[in-house]
C-alpha cells in the first residue's frame, strides 16, 4: 500500500484557452462551471478565437479581462507569468491549427507561450471538422502531444457545422471541467505520492549490481569494469523511499557496499559470481517482487568449458599468430537475457504488476547514437524503464558523475538526469514509485 500524504483539492487557478473553432461558443460555459466549482479562472483567447466569440462575453464569465496578445503589456511579461500562476491549463476548444503550433513548440501568441512555459497540466480538447481530426498530421500531432506529457479529451461524435456529422465535437463543458480536474488531481497526488519518503513503503524492490564474472579456471575469468555503484545508490534511493530492498550484488566490493550500513532500514544482500547464478538468484527474489531492476552488467557469454586447473601458458600450440606467438582460443556460449526473461516470463505467479528497469551503457558507433542505440535496445529488451548512459574510458563507470536519459518501453524519453550516482537513482526510484502507483 502506498502511502500519500494529504493532497490539497484546490480552488485552483485554472487558466481556459480558447481557440479558434466554431465550438469557441462553448468555452464561457467551461468558465462558468469552473467559477462555480470556486476556482479562480483566467481566459486566454487567440485572435481566430475572438472572431468567433467575443472578448466581452468571456470576460464577463471570467470576471476580469482577457488575454490575447504577447504584446498587450509587454511590461506584465504575461508569457511566461500566466503559465507559472496556473495550477492547470485547459485549452477547450483546441483547433487542429493550436495542435499543430503546440506540437512544434511554436510561441506566437500569448496561449501558445502559455502552454509553452507553464509547469502545470495542460489539456486540450480538441474541436475540428472529422477529415482535420482523422488527418495523419492531426494524428501525429496528438500523438506528440501526448507523449510530451499533455492530456488530450477525446472529442465527441456527433453533428458538426454544416451538415456534415462525425467524430471531432466538442464533448459537453461538464465533461471537459470534470476530466481537466480528473487529470490535475492525478497529477498531484502522484507528485505527493511518488516524491514522499514512504512512497514505496509496502513494496518489495529487487535491484542487480555489479558486473559478472565467467570464469575460464580457477584464477582467470571473462569480466568487465562495472564497480557496483549505479545499483547500489538504487538500492539506497528504494530504501530511502521506504521500500524492502534486495540487492543482488555480482563481485560488488565491500567499500562500495559500506554505504548500505548508513541506511534506516537493512537491505538484504544477495552476493553472487557468474550471470547464470545471478539469473537464478534475481528470479529466486523477484517471485513477490514490485520492481526489478536490472543495475548489473551481465556477461553476455561464458567459456563452454572451465578448466578444473589452471591452464599453463607451456600448454598452448605455438606459432599458429602470424608472428609466431602463441594463441589461445576460449570458445563461449550465450548466457541467458535475464531481462529479457523477466519481462517475457515474469516470476509474479500472483498476476501482480511487476515493474522491470534496464540500463543500458552504450557508445555510439557507425550505426547510430547512444540514443538511438537505446531507444532500439528499449523496444527489443521491453522494460518499463531503461536508463541510457554514455559509457568510454572516463564516462560512466567507477565513481564518475553520470547523464543519463530515461526511455519508456517504446523508445521515448521519460526524464533526463544529470548529477551524481544517487541523484540518477533518486530519479528513477521516484519514476517507478510514480508508475507503481498509477
Ligand atoms: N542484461 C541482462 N542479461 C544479460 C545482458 C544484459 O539482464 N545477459 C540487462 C542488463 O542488466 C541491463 C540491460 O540488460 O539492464 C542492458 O544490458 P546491455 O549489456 O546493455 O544489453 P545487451 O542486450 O547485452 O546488448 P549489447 O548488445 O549492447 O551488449
Amino acid at each position: 500500500m502506498i502511502m500519500t500524504p494529504d493532497v490539497p483539492t484546490g480552488p485552483w487557478r485554472v487558466v481556459v484557452g480558447v481557440s479558434g473553432s466554431i465550438a469557441a461558443y462553448k468555452a464561457p460555459f467551461v468558465v462558468r462551471r469552473l467559477r462555480q466549482a470556486g476556482h479562480e479562472v483566467r481566459v486566454v483567447a487567440t485572435d481566430a478565437a475572438l472572431r468567433f466569440i467575443g472578448a466581452p462575453a468571456l470576460a464577463a464569465v471570467a470576471g476580469r479581462p482577457v488575454s490575447s496578445g504577447i504584446f498587450d503589456d509587454p511590461a506584465a511579461v504575461e508569457h511566461v507569468a500566466v503559465g507559472e500562476w496556473a495550477d492547470l491549463v485547459v485549452v477547450a476548444p483546441a483547433s487542429a491549427d493550436l495542435l499543430a503550433r503546440v506540437a512544434s513548440g511554436r510561441a506566437d501568441d500569448l496561449l501558445t507561450a502559455t502552454i509553452l512555459t507553464t509547469t502545470a497540466p495542460v489539456v486540450l480538447a480538441p474541436a475540428m471538422h472529422t477529415q482535420m481530426w482523422a488527418n495523419p498530421a492531426t494524428r501525429e500531432n496528438v500523438a506528440t502531444l501526448q507523449r510530451r506529457g499533455l492530456s488530450i479529451i477525446h472529442p465527441d461524435s456527433g453533428r458538426l457545422t454544416g451538415a456534415d456529422s462525425g467524430e471531432g465535437r466538442l464533448p459537453d463543458p461538464e465533461r471537459i471541467v470534470a476530466e481537466a480536474l480528473a487529470v490535475l488531481a492525478d497529477r498531484r497526488a502522484r507528485r505527493a505520492g511518488a516524491s514522499g519518503s514512504e512512497a514505496l513503503s509496502g513494496r518489495h524492490v529487487v535491484v542487480s549490481a555489479g558486473g559478472t564474472r565467467e570464469p575460464i579456471d580457477p584464477v582467470r575469468y571473462v569480466g568487465n569494469r562495472s564497480s557496483g555503484r549505479q545499483g547500489v545508490a538504487a538500492a539506497c534511493a528504494a530504501a530511502e523511499r521506504g521500500a524492502r530492498v534486495t540487492l543482488v550484488a555480482a563481485n560488488v566490493a565491500d567499500d562500495v557496499l559500506a554505504v548500505l550500513a548508513t541506511l534506516p532500514r537493512e537491505v538484504e544482500v544477495v552476493a553472487v559470481g557468474t550471470a547464470v547464478e545471478l539469473h537464478d538468484a534475481v528470479r529466486r527474489a523477484a517471485r513477490d517482487a514490485d520492481a526489478v531492476i536490472m543495475a548489473a552488467a551481465v556477461a553476455d557469454y561464458r567459456p563452454v568449458e572451465v578448466s578444473a586447473s589452471k591452464i599453463k601458458k607451456h600448454g598452448l600450440q605455438r606459432g599458429s599468430a602470424a608472428d609466431g606467438s602463441a594463441r589461445l582460443t576460449i570458445e563461449l556460449v550465450e548466457n541467458p537475457d535475464i531481462l529479457a526473461s523477466l519481462v517475457a516470463d515474469p516470476p509474479r505467479r500472483d498476476g501482480e504488476r511487476m515493474l522491470t528497469v534496464g540500463f543500458a551503457a552504450e557508445t555510439g558507433d557507425a550505426e547510430g547514437d547512444v540514443l538511438a542505440h537505446g531507444a532500439a535496445k528499449a523496444r527489443r529488451k521491453g522494460a518499463d524503464l531503461l536508463a541510457v548512459n554514455a559509457v568510454g574510458e572516463r564516462l560512466g563507470f567507477g565513481d564518475v558523475p553520470n547523464s543519463i536519459v530515461i526511455l519508456d518501453n517504446r523508445g521515448y524519453e521519460v526524464a533526463r538526469v544529470e548529477g551524481s550516482k544517487i541523484d540518477v537513482a533518486r530519479v528513477l526510484i521516484d519514476l517507478v514509485a510514480s508508475r507503481l502507483s498509477d
